[in-house]
């Protein structure tokens, strides 16, 4: 079990992590990883900067936009990379597709 926590105090608020909880929340249902990454919510983790803080496992993360975040947990969680035909968006992707 991997698990994901995006810092939900006050600061990271303003920045944007309700958004990034509501994207990584459809990112995993959509490739049915909910079983196997848990995404939580956490007070500030005292990393108050610029962007918003999260972290994989204990790896401490920060992002600045959710399109950021959202590469970040496609290429750390497996199986969370787009699939073809995907329907999120980001379309450029496709490109690297056979
Ligand atoms: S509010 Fe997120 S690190 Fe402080």
């Amino acid at each position: 079990m991997i698990t994901v926590t995006v810092c939900v105090g006050s600061s990271c608020h303003l920045k944007g992590a309700r958004d990034v909880i509501e994207r990584f929340s459809k990112l995993l249902a959509e490739h049915d990883l909910t079983d196997k990454v848990e995404l939580k919510g956490s007070f500030c983790m005292e990393r108050c900067g610029e962007g918003f803080n999260w972290q994989i496992d204990d790896e401490p993360l920060t992002s600045t936009t959710c399109e950021d975040a959202v590469e970040v947990l496609r290429s750390r969680v497996p199986g969370a990379a787009s699939a073809a035909g995907a329907d999120d968006e980001d379309p450029g992707r496709q490109e690297d597709l056979p």
